[in-house]
């Protein structure tokens, strides 16, 4: 029986007739092309490029991304960049729990009274049951858990409080219990409040920042499911090989504090978007980022992009799928200088337009697996239910109810859905 993400894909496809639609793997578009442009049921038309569109199976990509979701959890062994996945499996898909970064704004301002755990012990959301709905009802493995840096300081400039790291880490320790990979991120735009207040160039030091991340790692130097986020979405950042030097500072901090094998994240410009990755030169500035011994293992990528008219994830429709102005070319840059990236925030309202380009988005992305690791939607945690991106499931115990974007597209369950019609 059809599923409505299906039959969402099978509607766009149907406004041509029958007989103008690309059989499987046929070409369906690009520069000069003159045939088809719309796939028979089941497949998507999927840009390669700007001049190669291909009519991809979207049955194979969704089934291949829950086949290495669920063996992911069953393996111990650390995620490693020397591990080539096939395409057409992503290694991870996860939810942003958000609320501990409620309060922080895109100048790096963060009120920490309007920080807002996502759990039940300290009057939030249950993040917890959100976080074990999603691995064992959707076999999702990864979850994000932004945090504000002023809430870690406790709004100082200086050491990590006690009392606040230990309340972020009743939330980190709930993703954990999971079974699931938790990635720590820092959601401060590279900067410290208004102003002059960029990392390392007129803001807190590099030494001041390495500091926050020396005592995080090693606070969680023995967890093997850490993932290391060092920072939220930089934007308008004057030099951005200043700015790679910010990023080895806090690399070398984790590693120095004994977090040897976890992965990290690096952050680009221009709210850290896979579309400027390459163009605006993030790329070529954070590729000399190494670890302490000189490789670049477990050093990934973190790339956002979102789906609507301004990709900025606030609209409630989506309009592109990304990939012939973000995630091809990302993907080439990738592939020529051996390395991933990893999408640690996407997302879309839950409309018919979103579950569309999501979907092809995803299928993109799960053929070319070996070199983007995987997404992570934005968002649940706790965010209200009529929040425009909300991804926040409802429900109780072991009774939840998935979102329509959540269920449809992103979750790995949606494609065991798919794949077990054909
Ligand atoms: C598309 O084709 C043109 C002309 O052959 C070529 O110059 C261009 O590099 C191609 N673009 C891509 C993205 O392959
Ligand atoms: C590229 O980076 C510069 C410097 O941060 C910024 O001013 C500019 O807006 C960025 N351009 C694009 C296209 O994102």
């Amino acid at each position: 029986m059809p599923q409505k993400c299906y039959l969402a894909l099978a509607a766009a496809a149907a406004v041509a007739s029958v007989r103008d639609q690309g059989a499987i793997w046929s070409q369906c578009g690009g520069v000069g092309w003159t045939g088809a442009t719309t796939c028979v049921d089941g497949a998507v038309c999927t840009a390669q490029s700007d001049n190669y569109s291909q009519c991809v199976p979207v049955i194979a990509t969704m089934t291949a991304s829950t086949t290495v979701t669920s063996a992911s959890k069953t393996t111990t062994t650390s995620p490693s960049n020397t591990v080539a996945p096939r395409p057409g499996t992503l290694k991870f898909v996860g939810v942003n729990i958000a609320g501990f970064d409620f309060g922080c704004t895109t100048d790096g301002s963060c009120t920490t009274g309007a920080a807002n755990p996502p759990l039940t012990q300290y009057s939030g959301k249950d993040g917890e049951g959100q976080m074990t709905h999603f691995v064992n009802g959707d076999g999702y493995n990864v979850f994000r858990l932004p945090v504000g840096w002023q809430f870690l300081t406790n709004n100082i400039i200086g050491p990590v409080d006690q009392t606040n790291l230990a309340e972020y880490d009743a939330l980190v320790q709930s993703c954990l219990a999971t079974g699931a990979y938790c990635i720590l991120d820092i959601h401060n735009y590279a900067r410290w409040n208004k102003g002059a207040s960029i990392i390392g160039q007129g803001g807190p030091t590099n030494a001041q920042f390495a500091q926050t991340w020396t005592e995080i790692a090693t606070f969680y130097k023995d967890t093997q499911k850490v993932v290391f986020g060092i920072m939220n979405e930089p934007h308008d950042i004057p030099d951005m090989n200043l700015w790679a030097g910010s990023v080895q500072a806090a690399v070398t901090a984790i590693r120095n504090a004994g977090a040897t094998t976890q992965m990290i994240l690096l952050p680009g410009n221009d709210y850290t978007s896979a579309g400027a990755f390459v163009s605006n030169g993030s790329g070529d500035a954070l590729k000399k980022v190494v670890n302490p011994d000189g490789s670049a293992t477990n050093l990934i990528f973190d790339v956002h992009q979102y789906l609507d008219s301004d990709n900025s994830g606030t609209h409630a429709e989506c309009v592109t799928n990304n990939i012939d102005s973000a995630w091809a070319p990302l993907v080439e840059w990738l592939r020529a200088n051996k390395r991933q990236a990893f999408n640690t925030e996407t997302g879309g309202g839950n409309t018919a337009s979103c579950v569309q380009y999501m979907c092809q988005q995803i299928a993109y992305q799960a053929q070319n697996s070996d070199v983007i690791l995987g997404y992570v939607g934005w968002s649940a945690g706790n965010f209200d239910a009529s929040y425009v991106l909300s991804e926040l499931p409802s429900g109780s115990g072991s009774s939840w109810a998935d979102t329509e974007l959540v269920a449809q597209c992103m979750a790995p369950k949606a494609g065991a859905q798919r794949g077990s019609m054909s």
